[in-house]
């Protein structure tokens, strides 16, 4: 109805305004202007645009309808070459694909219109504003949070960013210069450690976040500024020192799987070993508690026997985690024992709670205790004993620390 009545006035207008009464917005452009103009200002609403993104060769116009209008007209104007091309719609939006290759100097319209027969009567144009959109979105830059650190290593952590991975840089004092320390293709990735540092030394960092475009090019973000953080000082007292082949740390002969023993070290069960265990022997005695030597001191060759037959029965990996591998064994030292029988049918006998309770007395250790696989690298040995001293042995039961523990070593095969 209210259209009819537009169509009506419209028409009417035309009449006085003009003697040809059809216009066509794909060719008489200027005279429909200057006619709308005068003509619907009053009468038909023109679009109004809601948006107008180019994004990857793309132009995608959307407008709010207008209530009494049957269609679009979609302008484009080259203003350079002036060519003019008009699409007619319907709906509230409308995408110019081709826009890629024609990016500038383009002018582009909406107006609604309304039919009357086979005339289309049109509103005043909107102008329309494009904005370009990014086909990516740049990054934004992760910030540094508080690290862990230690000694010699730095566990860097970030705030992640929505992007598609990081890189990280580090300060090159040599050259003054950042240095790509790792790329990391991963958003959620949150963390970097890095090993093989020195004690107490300064190290600075930036990070910076990346993202892959349509073409799989990294678009990145802003670096973040400089982070540094200082490794933590290397406070042990305890002094390293090997001779022979062997290694001793604060006189203490170490043997483990990160500190091996030349295949031809030799010493028999020591003298000192031996008395130690006979006063212990005859404090047991007297509690009655009986101990004996089921295997005190072990050659290279024995222990090389040994280990591989456990290998043979139970594979290397088993035998790994109760058995040393030759050159390796405390055995070898001639400081350990295996007191009565060296099975884990001996846990919680009478002797072993002797042994674990009175052995320091003595200056022996359980040297491999419970729960502690992953340090000494040897499941719990209820029976094996380690000279050491008495006032080492105290020292260690008191504080229920390994000898790694105790100064801060490893027990892990080089391969
Ligand atoms: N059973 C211990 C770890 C050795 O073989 O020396
Ligand atoms: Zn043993």
């Amino acid at each position: 109805m209210k259209n009819k009545k537009i169509i009506a006035y419209l028409t009417a207008v035309f009449m006085i305004i003009t003697p040809f009464s059809v216009f066509a917005e794909d060719n008489k452009e200027s005279l429909n202007n200057a006619i709308s103009s005068a003509q619907s200002e009053a009468m038909l609403n023109a679009p109004t645009v809601i948006s107008a993104v180019k994004k990857s060769g793309k132009l995608t116009i959307k407008w709010k309808t207008v209530k009494e209008a049957n269609g679009y007209a979609l302008v484009r104007i080259n203003s350079k070459t002036g060519e003019y091309k008009c699409v007619y719609v319907n709906g509230q939006s409308y995408e110019w694909t081709d826009y890629a290759k024609k990016s500038s100097g383009f002018v582009y319209y909406i107006k609604s219109y309304v039919k009357n027969g086979q005339t289309k009567v049109f509103s005043l144009k909107t102008n329309i504003k494009i904005t370009h959109q990014k086909s990516v979105t740049v990054p934004k830059t992760p910030s540094f949070k508080t690290p862990n650190k230690d000694k010699t290593a730095i566990r860097l952590k970030w705030n992640t960013v929505n992007c598609s991975g990081y890189q990280i840089f580090q300060y090159d004092t040599a050259t003054k210069k950042y240095k790509l320390l790792k790329t990391i293709k991963n958003p959620k990735t949150d963390n970097l450690r890095i090993s093989g540092l020195k004690s107490g030394t300064k190290y600075t960092f930036r990070i910076k976040a990346f993202t892959y475009d349509k073409n799989k090019k990294a678009v990145f973000g802003k670096t973040s500024p400089a982070y540094s953080v200082t490794t933590l000082k290397d406070t042990s007292k305890h002094k390293i020192v090997k001779k022979n082949g062997i290694t001793y740390i604060d006189g203490i002969l170490i043997a483990n799987k990160t500190y091996g023993l030349p295949s031809s070290y030799n010493p028999g069960l020591t003298k000192t070993t031996q008395t130690a265990f006979r006063k212990m022997q005859q404090a047991a005695w007297n509690d009655g508690i009986s101990l004996w030597i089921a295997s005190g001191f072990r050659s290279y060759d024995y222990q090389a026997q040994l280990y591989q037959s456990y290998v043979n029965r139970d594979g290397k990996a088993a035998a790994d985690r109760y058995s040393a591998r030759p050159g390796y064994s405390e055995h070898q030292t001639g400081l350990a024992i295996d007191v009565n029988n060296p099975s884990s049918s001996f846990n919680d006998t009478k002797e072993a709670k002797w042994l674990a309770k009175n052995c320091w007395k003595y200056g022996f250790i359980i040297r491999y205790p419970q729960n502690k696989e992953n340090i000494t690298g040897y499941k719990y040995e209820s029976w094996h004993v380690r000279y050491v001293g008495t006032s080492l042995a105290k020292k260690l039961t008191q504080s229920g620390k390994t000898l790694e523990e105790y100064f801060g070593i490893t027990s892990k095969y080089a391969k």
